[in-house]
Protein backbone atom coordinates (compact mmCIF):
# COMPACT_ATOMS: atom_id res chain seq x y z
CA UNK A 1 0.00 0.00 0.00
CA UNK A 2 1.78 3.26 -0.92
CA UNK A 3 1.56 5.80 2.02
CA UNK A 4 -0.19 8.60 2.36
CA UNK A 5 0.30 12.32 2.68
CA UNK A 6 -2.38 12.63 5.79
CA UNK A 7 -1.71 12.08 9.24
CA UNK A 8 -4.07 10.63 11.47
CA UNK A 9 -4.39 11.07 15.59
CA UNK A 10 -6.79 8.55 17.03
CA UNK A 11 -8.22 8.82 20.55
CA UNK A 12 -10.31 6.38 22.59
CA UNK A 13 -9.90 5.12 26.36
CA UNK A 14 -10.73 1.62 25.01
CA UNK A 15 -6.76 0.29 23.70
CA UNK A 16 -7.71 -1.92 21.89
CA UNK A 17 -10.21 0.34 19.81
CA UNK A 18 -7.08 2.25 19.04
CA UNK A 19 -4.89 -0.66 18.28
CA UNK A 20 -7.76 -1.66 15.83
CA UNK A 21 -7.82 1.94 14.00
CA UNK A 22 -3.67 2.28 13.79
CA UNK A 23 -3.51 -1.19 12.28
CA UNK A 24 -6.61 -0.88 9.45
CA UNK A 25 -5.25 2.60 8.99
CA UNK A 26 -1.72 2.02 8.86
CA UNK A 27 -1.82 -0.94 6.39
CA UNK A 28 -4.20 2.00 4.54
CA UNK A 29 -0.44 3.84 4.14
CA UNK A 30 -1.63 6.24 6.74
CA UNK A 31 0.61 7.56 9.36
CA UNK A 32 -1.28 7.53 12.51
CA UNK A 33 -0.78 8.35 16.22
CA UNK A 34 -2.93 7.14 19.29
CA UNK A 35 -3.83 8.58 22.99
CA UNK A 36 -6.29 7.51 25.45
CA UNK A 37 -7.68 10.49 26.40
CA UNK A 38 -8.71 14.07 25.31
CA UNK A 39 -6.11 15.53 27.21
CA UNK A 40 -3.58 13.53 25.71
CA UNK A 41 -5.03 14.57 22.26
CA UNK A 42 -4.80 18.21 22.71
CA UNK A 43 -1.21 18.05 23.84
CA UNK A 44 0.08 15.69 20.67
CA UNK A 45 -1.76 18.30 18.87
CA UNK A 46 0.30 20.82 20.02
CA UNK A 47 3.29 18.67 19.26
CA UNK A 48 2.93 18.05 16.04
CA UNK A 49 0.63 18.66 13.04
CA UNK A 50 -2.76 16.38 12.03
CA UNK A 51 -5.12 15.94 9.36
CA UNK A 52 -7.66 13.78 10.89
CA UNK A 53 -8.84 13.10 14.56
CA UNK A 54 -10.99 9.80 15.38
CA UNK A 55 -12.15 10.46 18.62
CA UNK A 56 -14.83 8.67 21.35
CA UNK A 57 -17.71 10.99 22.09
CA UNK A 58 -17.07 9.54 25.54
CA UNK A 59 -13.87 9.87 27.14
CA UNK A 60 -12.94 9.83 30.55
CA UNK A 61 -11.66 14.05 30.87
CA UNK A 62 -12.90 16.44 28.26
CA UNK A 63 -15.38 14.32 25.80
CA UNK A 64 -14.46 14.30 22.31
CA UNK A 65 -16.38 17.02 21.08
CA UNK A 66 -14.48 19.72 23.32
CA UNK A 67 -11.32 17.39 22.18
CA UNK A 68 -11.96 18.39 18.88
CA UNK A 69 -12.84 21.64 18.86
CA UNK A 70 -9.75 22.59 21.01
CA UNK A 71 -7.55 20.50 19.01
CA UNK A 72 -9.23 22.53 15.44
CA UNK A 73 -8.18 25.61 17.30
CA UNK A 74 -4.61 25.36 17.13
CA UNK A 75 -5.50 23.90 13.08
CA UNK A 76 -8.31 25.06 11.04
CA UNK A 77 -7.70 22.20 8.67
CA UNK A 78 -8.01 19.80 10.95
CA UNK A 79 -11.18 17.25 10.13
CA UNK A 80 -12.81 14.47 12.54
CA UNK A 81 -14.88 11.86 12.94
CA UNK A 82 -16.15 10.93 16.19
CA UNK A 83 -16.69 7.25 17.11
CA UNK A 84 -19.64 6.73 19.48
CA UNK A 85 -20.74 3.34 21.03
CA UNK A 86 -23.84 5.13 22.63
CA UNK A 87 -25.01 7.22 19.44
CA UNK A 88 -28.12 8.88 20.01
CA UNK A 89 -29.66 11.48 17.18
CA UNK A 90 -28.85 14.66 19.23
CA UNK A 91 -25.38 13.47 19.88
CA UNK A 92 -24.59 12.87 16.07
CA UNK A 93 -26.32 16.32 15.80
CA UNK A 94 -23.87 17.85 17.92
CA UNK A 95 -20.80 16.48 16.53
CA UNK A 96 -21.88 17.90 13.36
CA UNK A 97 -22.13 21.02 14.41
CA UNK A 98 -19.23 21.24 16.06
CA UNK A 99 -17.50 20.70 12.37
CA UNK A 100 -16.73 16.89 12.84
CA UNK A 101 -17.20 15.33 9.32
CA UNK A 102 -18.30 11.77 9.94
CA UNK A 103 -19.22 9.47 12.54
CA UNK A 104 -18.63 5.73 13.03
CA UNK A 105 -20.74 3.68 15.51
CA UNK A 106 -19.20 0.76 17.58
CA UNK A 107 -18.92 -1.86 16.61
CA UNK A 108 -17.40 -1.07 13.39
CA UNK A 109 -15.96 -3.27 10.77
CA UNK A 110 -12.75 -2.41 9.35
CA UNK A 111 -14.36 -1.69 5.76
CA UNK A 112 -16.73 0.96 7.60
CA UNK A 113 -13.61 2.55 9.42
CA UNK A 114 -11.71 2.72 6.02
CA UNK A 115 -14.70 4.12 3.94
CA UNK A 116 -15.64 6.51 6.19
CA UNK A 117 -11.85 7.94 6.59
CA UNK A 118 -11.77 7.90 2.83
CA UNK A 119 -15.16 9.78 2.72
CA UNK A 120 -14.18 12.05 4.91
CA UNK A 121 -10.98 13.13 3.69
CA UNK A 122 -12.21 13.37 0.11
CA UNK A 123 -14.97 15.87 0.81
CA UNK A 124 -12.03 17.56 2.92
CA UNK A 125 -10.34 17.84 -0.57
CA UNK A 126 -13.21 19.16 -2.09
CA UNK A 127 -13.52 21.56 0.40
CA UNK A 128 -10.04 22.45 -0.18
CA UNK A 129 -10.61 23.23 -3.62
CA UNK A 130 -13.50 25.44 -3.22
CA UNK A 131 -11.08 27.48 -1.67
CA UNK A 132 -9.30 27.58 -4.87
CA UNK A 133 -12.91 29.25 -6.16
CA UNK A 134 -13.25 31.42 -3.40
CA UNK A 135 -10.14 32.99 -4.24
CA UNK A 136 -11.51 34.20 -8.00
CA UNK A 137 -14.22 36.31 -5.99
CA UNK A 138 -11.31 38.46 -4.45
CA UNK A 139 -9.83 38.57 -7.61
CA UNK A 140 -12.74 39.40 -9.68
CA UNK A 141 -12.78 43.03 -7.45
CA UNK A 142 -9.20 43.47 -8.22
CA UNK A 143 -9.42 42.58 -11.87
CA UNK A 144 -12.46 45.73 -11.31
CA UNK A 145 -9.78 47.91 -9.72
CA UNK A 146 -7.33 47.38 -12.45
CA UNK A 147 -9.50 48.53 -15.33
CA UNK A 148 -10.61 51.15 -13.57
CA UNK A 149 -8.92 54.43 -13.43
CA UNK A 150 -7.43 53.92 -9.66
CA UNK A 151 -4.03 54.17 -9.82
CA UNK A 152 -1.57 52.24 -8.88
CA UNK A 153 -1.33 52.96 -4.77
CA UNK A 154 -5.07 51.93 -4.95
CA UNK A 155 -4.44 49.07 -6.75
CA UNK A 156 -1.54 48.07 -4.35
CA UNK A 157 -3.85 48.84 -1.23
CA UNK A 158 -6.73 46.46 -2.31
CA UNK A 159 -4.26 43.38 -3.45
CA UNK A 160 -3.02 43.53 0.58
CA UNK A 161 -6.34 44.53 1.87
CA UNK A 162 -7.96 41.59 -0.32
CA UNK A 163 -4.99 38.82 0.62
CA UNK A 164 -5.42 39.91 4.66
CA UNK A 165 -8.58 39.67 4.91
CA UNK A 166 -8.55 35.97 2.77
CA UNK A 167 -5.92 34.49 4.29
CA UNK A 168 -7.51 36.32 8.24
CA UNK A 169 -3.91 37.49 8.21
CA UNK A 170 -3.35 40.79 10.75
CA UNK A 171 -0.60 42.46 9.78
CA UNK A 172 1.26 42.93 6.25
CA UNK A 173 3.00 44.47 3.52
CA UNK A 174 3.08 44.27 -0.04
CA UNK A 175 6.80 45.35 -1.40
CA UNK A 176 7.75 46.15 -4.81
CA UNK A 177 11.25 45.51 -6.76
CA UNK A 178 12.66 48.51 -8.00
CA UNK A 179 15.14 46.56 -10.79
CA UNK A 180 17.80 49.21 -11.58
CA UNK A 181 18.49 49.18 -7.47
CA UNK A 182 17.68 45.13 -6.70
CA UNK A 183 15.58 46.15 -3.91
CA UNK A 184 12.53 46.10 -2.48
CA UNK A 185 10.61 48.47 -0.78
CA UNK A 186 6.92 48.90 0.45
CA UNK A 187 4.49 50.26 -1.50
CA UNK A 188 1.35 49.35 1.18
CA UNK A 189 1.01 48.44 4.59
CA UNK A 190 -1.25 47.65 7.31
CA UNK A 191 -0.13 47.29 11.25
CA UNK A 192 3.30 48.25 10.96
CA UNK A 193 5.08 50.93 12.34
CA UNK A 194 5.08 54.03 10.16
CA UNK A 195 8.80 54.31 10.57
CA UNK A 196 9.32 51.01 8.98
CA UNK A 197 6.74 51.15 6.06
CA UNK A 198 9.02 54.67 5.03
CA UNK A 199 12.22 53.39 5.31
CA UNK A 200 12.27 49.56 5.12
CA UNK A 201 14.23 48.47 1.63
CA UNK A 202 15.65 44.71 1.57
CA UNK A 203 17.89 43.98 -0.60
CA UNK A 204 17.06 40.84 -3.08
CA UNK A 205 19.11 37.50 -1.55
CA UNK A 206 18.92 39.64 1.99
CA UNK A 207 16.65 38.94 4.66
CA UNK A 208 13.14 36.97 4.50
CA UNK A 209 11.15 39.05 1.49
CA UNK A 210 14.86 39.29 -0.25
CA UNK A 211 15.37 35.64 0.20
CA UNK A 212 11.84 34.65 -1.31
CA UNK A 213 12.23 37.48 -4.11
CA UNK A 214 15.74 35.55 -5.11
CA UNK A 215 14.16 32.09 -5.03
CA UNK A 216 11.15 32.79 -5.58
CA UNK A 217 9.10 30.34 -3.72
CA UNK A 218 6.87 31.14 -0.82
CA UNK A 219 7.96 30.78 2.67
CA UNK A 220 5.65 29.93 5.66
CA UNK A 221 7.02 30.69 9.11
CA UNK A 222 5.82 29.82 12.60
CA UNK A 223 7.37 30.90 15.61
CA UNK A 224 8.87 27.96 17.37
CA UNK A 225 9.30 26.17 14.38
CA UNK A 226 12.13 28.27 13.06
CA UNK A 227 15.52 27.00 12.94
CA UNK A 228 16.68 29.77 10.91
CA UNK A 229 18.05 32.73 12.88
CA UNK A 230 17.30 34.95 9.50
CA UNK A 231 13.78 33.71 9.49
CA UNK A 232 12.84 35.16 12.86
CA UNK A 233 12.83 38.84 11.62
CA UNK A 234 10.02 38.42 9.97
CA UNK A 235 8.52 37.49 12.93
CA UNK A 236 9.79 40.54 15.07
CA UNK A 237 6.94 42.34 16.30
CA UNK A 238 5.45 41.89 19.64
CA UNK A 239 2.83 38.90 19.79
CA UNK A 240 3.72 37.85 15.68
CA UNK A 241 3.82 34.58 15.71
CA UNK A 242 2.99 33.50 12.12
CA UNK A 243 4.12 34.39 8.57
CA UNK A 244 3.77 34.29 5.13
CA UNK A 245 5.50 35.12 2.90
CA UNK A 246 4.99 35.53 -1.34
CA UNK A 247 6.92 36.20 -4.50
CA UNK A 248 4.67 38.09 -7.08
CA UNK A 249 5.38 36.81 -10.44
CA UNK A 250 3.71 38.19 -13.77
CA UNK A 251 4.98 35.76 -16.62
CA UNK A 252 8.26 34.42 -15.05
CA UNK A 253 8.87 37.96 -13.69
CA UNK A 254 9.63 39.03 -10.45
CA UNK A 255 7.16 42.31 -9.51
CA UNK A 256 7.15 42.32 -6.02
CA UNK A 257 6.61 40.55 -2.65
CA UNK A 258 3.58 40.02 -0.13
CA UNK A 259 4.20 39.55 3.36
CA UNK A 260 1.48 38.72 5.60
CA UNK A 261 1.60 38.13 9.53
CA UNK A 262 -0.72 36.54 12.33
CA UNK A 263 -0.77 36.92 16.05
CA UNK A 264 -1.87 34.08 17.10
CA UNK A 265 0.34 30.37 17.03
CA UNK A 266 -2.84 28.57 17.10
CA UNK A 267 -4.00 30.19 13.91
CA UNK A 268 -0.59 29.51 11.89
CA UNK A 269 -0.53 29.90 7.95
CA UNK A 270 -1.59 26.84 6.57
CA UNK A 271 -1.13 24.88 3.27
CA UNK A 272 -5.18 25.97 2.19
CA UNK A 273 -3.92 29.44 2.75
CA UNK A 274 -0.79 28.92 0.58
CA UNK A 275 -3.17 27.36 -2.40
CA UNK A 276 -5.78 30.87 -2.16
CA UNK A 277 -2.48 33.25 -1.88
CA UNK A 278 -0.74 31.55 -4.51
CA UNK A 279 -3.79 31.92 -6.71
CA UNK A 280 -4.56 35.22 -5.58
CA UNK A 281 -0.47 36.46 -5.99
CA UNK A 282 -0.23 35.29 -9.53
CA UNK A 283 -3.50 37.16 -10.65
CA UNK A 284 -2.05 40.36 -8.49
CA UNK A 285 1.28 40.03 -10.21
CA UNK A 286 -0.51 40.61 -13.82
CA UNK A 287 -2.50 43.12 -12.53
CA UNK A 288 0.30 45.37 -11.21
CA UNK A 289 2.04 44.77 -14.59
CA UNK A 290 -1.01 45.85 -16.49
CA UNK A 291 -1.46 48.72 -14.28
CA UNK A 292 2.16 50.13 -14.65
CA UNK A 293 2.52 49.69 -18.20
CA UNK A 294 -1.21 51.89 -18.30
CA UNK A 295 0.50 54.92 -15.65
CA UNK A 296 3.20 54.40 -18.34
CA UNK A 297 0.97 55.22 -21.19
CA UNK A 298 -0.56 57.64 -19.09
CA UNK A 299 2.79 59.82 -18.72
CA UNK A 300 3.42 59.41 -21.96
CA UNK A 301 -0.24 60.78 -23.17
CA UNK A 302 -0.03 63.63 -20.56
CA UNK A 303 3.47 64.59 -22.52
CA UNK A 304 1.65 64.77 -25.34
CA UNK A 305 -1.07 67.30 -23.96
CA UNK A 306 1.52 69.09 -22.14
CA UNK A 307 3.20 69.49 -25.82
CA UNK A 308 0.34 70.90 -27.51
CA UNK A 309 -0.95 72.59 -24.68
CA UNK A 310 2.63 74.80 -25.33
CA UNK A 311 2.14 74.93 -28.85
CA UNK A 312 -1.28 76.76 -28.21
CA UNK A 313 0.15 79.26 -26.33
CA UNK A 314 3.10 79.61 -28.66
CA UNK A 315 0.64 80.89 -31.28
CA UNK A 316 -1.27 83.60 -29.25
CA UNK A 317 0.39 85.12 -26.56
CA UNK A 318 -2.37 86.58 -25.25
CA UNK A 319 -4.00 82.65 -24.49
CA UNK A 320 -1.06 82.17 -22.29
CA UNK A 321 -2.90 81.10 -18.88
CA UNK A 322 -6.29 81.33 -20.43
CA UNK A 323 -6.16 77.39 -21.21
CA UNK A 324 -4.61 76.50 -17.61
CA UNK A 325 -7.10 78.32 -16.12
CA UNK A 326 -10.23 77.43 -17.95
CA UNK A 327 -9.09 73.83 -16.63
CA UNK A 328 -8.32 74.34 -13.38
CA UNK A 329 -12.38 76.55 -13.17
CA UNK A 330 -13.62 73.20 -15.22
CA UNK A 331 -12.34 70.78 -13.04
CA UNK A 332 -13.53 72.41 -10.21
CA UNK A 333 -16.68 72.55 -11.70
CA UNK A 334 -16.63 68.57 -12.33
CA UNK A 335 -15.98 67.93 -8.75
CA UNK A 336 -18.47 69.99 -7.66
CA UNK A 337 -21.37 67.76 -9.63
CA UNK A 338 -19.44 64.82 -8.62
CA UNK A 339 -18.61 63.30 -12.07
CA UNK A 340 -16.68 60.11 -12.28
CA UNK A 341 -12.91 60.97 -11.78
CA UNK A 342 -12.75 59.62 -15.09
CA UNK A 343 -15.11 62.28 -16.38
CA UNK A 344 -13.25 65.01 -14.28
CA UNK A 345 -10.04 64.34 -16.03
CA UNK A 346 -11.59 64.30 -19.63
CA UNK A 347 -12.42 67.97 -18.76
CA UNK A 348 -9.58 68.60 -17.37
CA UNK A 349 -7.86 67.70 -20.55
CA UNK A 350 -10.32 69.06 -23.22
CA UNK A 351 -10.30 72.63 -21.05
CA UNK A 352 -6.64 72.70 -21.53
CA UNK A 353 -6.91 71.60 -25.04
CA UNK A 354 -9.79 72.85 -26.38
CA UNK A 355 -8.56 75.97 -28.53
CA UNK A 356 -5.86 73.43 -29.99
CA UNK A 357 -7.21 73.73 -33.16
CA UNK A 358 -6.49 77.13 -33.58
CA UNK A 359 -3.19 75.83 -34.68
CA UNK A 360 -4.74 75.53 -38.21
CA UNK A 361 -6.18 78.86 -38.59
CA UNK A 362 -4.37 81.48 -40.27
CA UNK A 363 -2.25 84.34 -37.84
CA UNK A 364 -4.29 87.04 -39.75
CA UNK A 365 -7.50 86.34 -38.11
CA UNK A 366 -6.15 84.97 -34.65
CA UNK A 367 -4.20 87.39 -33.93
CA UNK A 368 -6.56 90.18 -35.43
CA UNK A 369 -6.80 93.29 -32.64
CA UNK A 370 -10.32 94.25 -34.77
CA UNK A 371 -14.03 92.65 -35.21
CA UNK A 372 -13.61 89.13 -37.68
CA UNK A 373 -15.05 89.53 -40.81
CA UNK A 374 -18.03 87.51 -41.82
CA UNK A 375 -15.38 85.38 -44.21
CA UNK A 376 -13.03 85.24 -40.88
CA UNK A 377 -15.51 84.07 -39.03
CA UNK A 378 -16.88 81.24 -41.02
CA UNK A 379 -12.31 80.62 -41.16
CA UNK A 380 -12.26 80.69 -37.46
CA UNK A 381 -15.50 78.42 -36.84
CA UNK A 382 -13.30 75.43 -37.76
CA UNK A 383 -11.44 75.74 -35.10
CA UNK A 384 -13.29 73.23 -32.95
CA UNK A 385 -13.21 70.57 -35.93
CA UNK A 386 -9.59 70.72 -36.58
CA UNK A 387 -8.75 70.27 -33.03
CA UNK A 388 -11.08 67.25 -32.65
CA UNK A 389 -9.01 66.26 -35.59
CA UNK A 390 -5.93 66.46 -34.00
CA UNK A 391 -6.85 64.97 -30.80
CA UNK A 392 -8.65 62.04 -32.51
CA UNK A 393 -5.28 60.71 -33.51
CA UNK A 394 -3.68 60.83 -30.31
CA UNK A 395 -6.22 58.15 -29.10
CA UNK A 396 -6.21 59.55 -25.30
CA UNK A 397 -8.16 57.16 -23.23
CA UNK A 398 -10.37 59.97 -21.77
CA UNK A 399 -13.75 60.87 -23.82
CA UNK A 400 -11.79 64.34 -24.50
CA UNK A 401 -12.61 64.38 -28.59
CA UNK A 402 -16.55 65.16 -28.19
CA UNK A 403 -15.35 68.05 -25.70
CA UNK A 404 -13.24 69.69 -27.54
CA UNK A 405 -15.63 69.68 -30.90
CA UNK A 406 -18.71 71.37 -28.94
CA UNK A 407 -17.35 73.41 -26.91
CA UNK A 408 -18.08 76.60 -29.15
CA UNK A 409 -22.01 75.08 -29.08
CA UNK A 410 -24.25 77.49 -27.28
CA UNK A 411 -27.16 76.24 -24.78
CA UNK A 412 -30.24 77.67 -27.11
CA UNK A 413 -28.65 76.10 -29.94
CA UNK A 414 -26.99 79.18 -32.34
CA UNK A 415 -23.22 78.09 -31.41
CA UNK A 416 -21.35 75.71 -34.05
CA UNK A 417 -20.13 73.20 -35.36
CA UNK A 418 -23.09 71.21 -35.53
CA UNK A 419 -25.72 73.70 -33.74
CA UNK A 420 -27.21 71.32 -30.95
CA UNK A 421 -28.76 72.40 -28.01
CA UNK A 422 -29.18 72.05 -24.33
CA UNK A 423 -28.54 68.73 -23.04
CA UNK A 424 -27.51 67.49 -26.43
CA UNK A 425 -24.28 69.18 -26.24
CA UNK A 426 -22.22 67.31 -23.86
CA UNK A 427 -21.54 68.15 -20.40
CA UNK A 428 -17.65 68.92 -20.25
CA UNK A 429 -18.28 71.20 -23.41
CA UNK A 430 -21.26 73.09 -21.57
CA UNK A 431 -18.79 73.13 -18.52
CA UNK A 432 -15.64 74.40 -20.69
CA UNK A 433 -18.01 77.21 -22.07
CA UNK A 434 -18.97 78.76 -19.23
CA UNK A 435 -15.25 79.23 -17.99
CA UNK A 436 -14.00 79.91 -21.70
CA UNK A 437 -16.50 83.04 -22.05
CA UNK A 438 -15.87 83.87 -18.16
CA UNK A 439 -11.68 83.86 -18.32
CA UNK A 440 -12.35 85.66 -22.23
CA UNK A 441 -13.83 88.33 -20.60
CA UNK A 442 -11.71 89.12 -17.11
CA UNK A 443 -8.54 88.86 -19.43
CA UNK A 444 -6.57 91.82 -21.37
CA UNK A 445 -6.74 91.75 -25.07
CA UNK A 446 -4.72 93.75 -27.18
CA UNK A 447 -7.38 95.65 -28.36
CA UNK A 448 -9.69 95.86 -24.77
CA UNK A 449 -8.89 95.87 -20.97
CA UNK A 450 -10.06 92.73 -19.50
CA UNK A 451 -13.23 93.63 -16.95
CA UNK A 452 -13.47 92.95 -13.52
CA UNK A 453 -14.85 89.29 -12.26
CA UNK A 454 -17.59 90.64 -10.76
CA UNK A 455 -18.50 92.22 -13.89
CA UNK A 456 -17.83 89.03 -15.66
CA UNK A 457 -20.41 87.15 -13.41
CA UNK A 458 -23.05 89.73 -14.16
CA UNK A 459 -22.54 88.91 -17.78
CA UNK A 460 -22.76 85.50 -17.42
CA UNK A 461 -25.81 85.43 -15.53
CA UNK A 462 -27.11 87.41 -18.30
CA UNK A 463 -26.53 85.10 -21.16
CA UNK A 464 -27.89 81.95 -18.87
CA UNK A 465 -29.92 80.10 -20.18
CA UNK A 466 -29.40 81.47 -23.70
CA UNK A 467 -25.85 81.24 -24.73
CA UNK A 468 -24.52 79.31 -21.29
CA UNK A 469 -26.18 76.06 -19.42
CA UNK A 470 -28.12 78.39 -16.62
CA UNK A 471 -27.33 75.76 -13.54
CA UNK A 472 -23.84 75.66 -14.67
CA UNK A 473 -23.47 79.44 -14.40
CA UNK A 474 -25.55 78.78 -10.87
CA UNK A 475 -22.63 76.25 -10.17
CA UNK A 476 -19.48 78.15 -11.56
CA UNK A 477 -20.66 81.65 -9.96
CA UNK A 478 -21.13 79.67 -6.74
CA UNK A 479 -17.54 77.65 -6.83
CA UNK A 480 -16.02 81.04 -8.17
CA UNK A 481 -17.01 83.24 -5.04
CA UNK A 482 -16.78 80.62 -2.36
CA UNK A 483 -13.60 79.56 -3.43
CA UNK A 484 -12.03 80.21 -6.69
CA UNK A 485 -11.74 83.91 -6.52
CA UNK A 486 -10.23 83.87 -2.60
CA UNK A 487 -7.52 81.37 -4.05
CA UNK A 488 -4.14 83.00 -5.72
CA UNK A 489 -3.27 81.79 -9.10
CA UNK A 490 -0.80 79.66 -7.62
CA UNK A 491 -2.70 78.25 -5.05
CA UNK A 492 -5.32 77.39 -7.56
CA UNK A 493 -2.69 75.29 -9.45
CA UNK A 494 -1.43 73.86 -6.51
CA UNK A 495 -5.69 72.77 -5.70
CA UNK A 496 -6.20 70.73 -8.81
FE1 LIG B 1 -12.70 77.99 -28.78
Amino acid sequence: MPSRSEKILIVDDQSSVVQLCRRVLGSQGFETDGVFSGEEAVAACDRQRYDLLIVDLLLPGIDGLETFRRAKEMYHDLVGIVITGHGTKSSIVDAMKSGLYGFIEKPFTMQELTSTVEDVLSRHRMEKENVRLKALVPLFEVHQAMTSTHGLGDLYRLILDTALQEAKGERGSLMHLDDKANELYIVAAKGLPHEVVATARQKVGEGIAGLVAQTREPLILTDGQVSDPRFLSLLRYPGQHSAVCFPLLAEGKLVGVLNLNRASIRHSFSESDKDLLSILCGQAASAIVSARLNEDLQRSYLNTIHILAKAIEARDPYTQDHADDVSIYASRIAQELAMADAEIEAVRIAATLHDIGKIGIPESILLKPGKLTPEEFEEMKKHPEIGAHILKDAEFPWKVVPIVYHHQERYDGTGYPQGLQGEGIPLGARIISVCDTFQAIITDRAYRKGLPPEKAIEILREVSGTQLDGSLVAVFVNVYQQVIGKETRAQRSVAV
